[in-house]
């Protein structure tokens, strides 16, 4: 039987902690992603995997593993600084290796090292001097180093790269999971959770079809009694939806908002690799960070920033720059991050990112805001205004001024009301847009159909995609995944003026590092008016290997006389199958 916790305070915690650091290190950091003079095409985390290499010689990188410059307090610090409540350390990644002295397994960064260091522990002191709280990550599914490792096949999916050590250990049949569950993961699951103080959440990955729910429940078990108020996140199990708080896809954006009691969290790169990988120089920009720092806080999630140390244990100068940035943008971003609060809009504003805790609004408008905008549906007495002069132009709608300034310092403008304001549920438009997500309408669901079931098996190596029965699902990031099935449709109720509306969908891929797919016809409906379109790609909305997005024309709407209307959407063909993994990320309307 589980025993059973209450996390309430600590998903309170959570939820107000908001950003996080993630630092994948292990000894991958050291070839950082070369390997007999070329680069692993693929994340550098995985060399071992990609390029196949015999655990004998890959354990000679733990003979060179001594990083001197490696200095959790002055990071951790850093971490701190920037706005950081907690952080999220790879104890063992896929390679096996333990970065902490473990008595379960040799392979350790204290007995196998000439370092004979303990990291576990010294990122464990550095994060009580500095107030952040110890998350750990740890590989429970896949182990190169160990014969009984987690293999899951077909490695299909995964670059060509195998998920088990099936060079050292081919023979498939006689791999006994349950030994390497028992007599490697428990044992040192247990003295991560009782050796290093306390622990605030438990990181697992890559569960596959390996772990089973009995395998997940042994482990929620083992937390609850060693560490009861630590949270784990939603990659512990495939096969059954649980832990205490839903991880997104690696690099996924959150959009729509977040329930109190299952809260989430977003996890980036800030280049494309999470282990430190010398060759790869496609880092995100300060900026760019502070946006996604804003898309995750407005819904509600929280977000790891992750950072890969070098074989020397450094950040690279790139990760300090970005956190530098994050440092100095805590004066301007500060109060709202810790808020505890999301957007109380129906609707995503698009023209700037929403916050509201119980009284106060904050508005953080972004780089095309007008100087000047109107703010609809927010009704109450202001008690004062921050950063801009505000002007109520009508019962519930504001014109607030001075927008570009903030825009470029990424500043919000806060409204602070003398009571809890009330923001209208219907969505309308806002500065002449409307932007719809999936995660605030109404979906209906219709009857499963052959094409619905070729999407059916869960995807995806972090076990982030959720299991829908043949029907499209809300995934963690608000969008709606494996957007396969002709019989449904989303329903937003919503309010408009009369006049001329024309729609963009916004899509995106459900699966990572493939290249975008349409292949499909739509038809959206407001009240009466109805118009169909092919989703064809007009304008590619970024380049990430990872989730591309599209941005499709449909056309035009009257209205001739406003009004509330019903809207919905819904795909009356879809030409091929591969089309039936896109995920519906947003509706936009704009007057024209
Ligand atoms: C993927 C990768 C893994 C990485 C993780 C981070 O699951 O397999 O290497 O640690 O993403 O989310």
């Amino acid at each position: 039987m589980s025993s059973v916790s209450d996390l309430t305070a600590s998903k309170a915690w959570f939820h107000k902690a908001r950003l996080g650091a993630f630092i994948h290190w292990g000894l991958y950091a050291l070839p950082g992603g070369m390997w007999e003079g070329t680069s692993v095409p693929y994340l550098a985390e995985w060399l071992q995997s990609a390029r196949r290499i015999p655990n004998a010689e890959y354990s000679l990188l733990a003979e060179r593993f001594n990083p001197q410059t490696f200095d959790a307090d002055a990071i951790v610090k850093g971490f701190s600084d920037a706005g950081m409540r907690y952080l999220v350390f790879t104890a063992k990644h896929h390679e096996g290796f333990a970065m902490w002295r473990s008595r379960v397994s040799s392979f350790n960064s204290y007995d196998a090292t000439p370092a004979h260091r303990d990291f576990v522990a010294e990122w464990s002191r550095a994060c009580q001097k500095h107030g952040v709280k110890l998350g750990l990550y740890y590989s429970h599914c896949l182990d190169w180093h160990e014969a009984d490792g987690g293999d899951p096949r077909p490695c299909e999916n995964n670059f060509g790269m195998s998920w088990g050590n099936d060079w050292d250990f081919p023979d498939q049949q006689n791999k006994n999971f349950d030994r390497y569950f028992e007599t490697k993961v428990l044992p040192q699951l247990t003295e991560l959770l009782s050796n290093y103080g306390e622990v605030a959440v438990l990181w697992l990955d890559c569960p596959m079809t390996v772990v089973t729910p009995r395998h997940a429940r042994c482990i929620l078990d083992l937390v609850h009694i060693l560490q009861p108020n630590c949270l784990v996140n939603s990659r512990l199990c495939m096969l059954e939806t649980l832990g205490d708080y839903g991880s997104l896809g690696d690099n996924q954006l959150p959009a729509g908002t977040t329930a109190d009691d299952f809260p989430r969290e977003a996890i980036i790169t800030l280049n494309d690799s999470w282990g430190y990988k010398s060759t790869d120089h496609n880092w995100k920009s300060p900026a760019q960070v502070r946006q996604i720092t804003l898309d995750a806080l407005q819904s509600g999630a929280n977000l790891l920033v992750n950072f890969g140390p070098d074989g020397d244990g450094r950040l690279t100068p790139e990760s300090w720059a970005i956190l530098h940035d994050l440092m100095e943008w805590q004066d301007a971003v500060g109060e709202a991050l810790h808020s505890g609060g999301q957007s109380p809009f129906p609707q995503d504003l698009g023209w700037a990112r929403a916050v509201a805790d119980d009284r106060r609004l904050w508005l953080f408008p972004g780089e095309s805001a007008p100087d000047t905008a109107v703010l609809a549906g927010v009704e109450g007495e202001l008690q004062s205004a921050t950063g801009t002069h505000a002007a109520r132009i009508g019962q519930d709608t504001w014109r607030l001024d001075g927008l570009q300034a903030l825009a470029k310092t990424q500043s919000p403008l806060r409204l602070e009301f003398t009571e809890p304001p009330r923001y209208d549920a219907c969505p309308r438009i806002q500065n002449g847009r409307m932007r719809l997500l999936p995660a605030q309408a109404k979906l209906i669901h219709g009857e499963p159909n052959a094409l619905a079931m070729l999407t059916d098996a869960p995807l995806g190596a972090a076990g982030e995609k959720l299991v829908g029965n043949g029907h499209s699902v809300l995934a963690d990031n608000g969008a709606l995944c494996d957007w396969h099935n002709p019989a449904e449709h989303c329903v937003w109720h919503i309010r408009l003026e009369s006049g001329r509306y024309r729609l963009r969908l916004v899509t995106r891929n459900g699966a990572h590092s493939q290249p975008w797919r349409g292949d499909r016809t739509v038809e959206v409906t407001i009240g009466d008016c109805r118009l169909t379109a092919e989703i064809v790609a007009t304008e590619r909305l970024d380049d990430s290997h990872y989730y591309r997005a599209a941005v499709t024309d449909l056309g035009e709407i009257p209205i001739v006389h406003g009004g509330e209307f019903d809207l919905t959407i819904r795909t009356i063909h879809i030409a091929s199958p591969d089309a039936a993994t896109m995920q519906l990320e947003r509706l936009e309307l704009q007057r024209s």
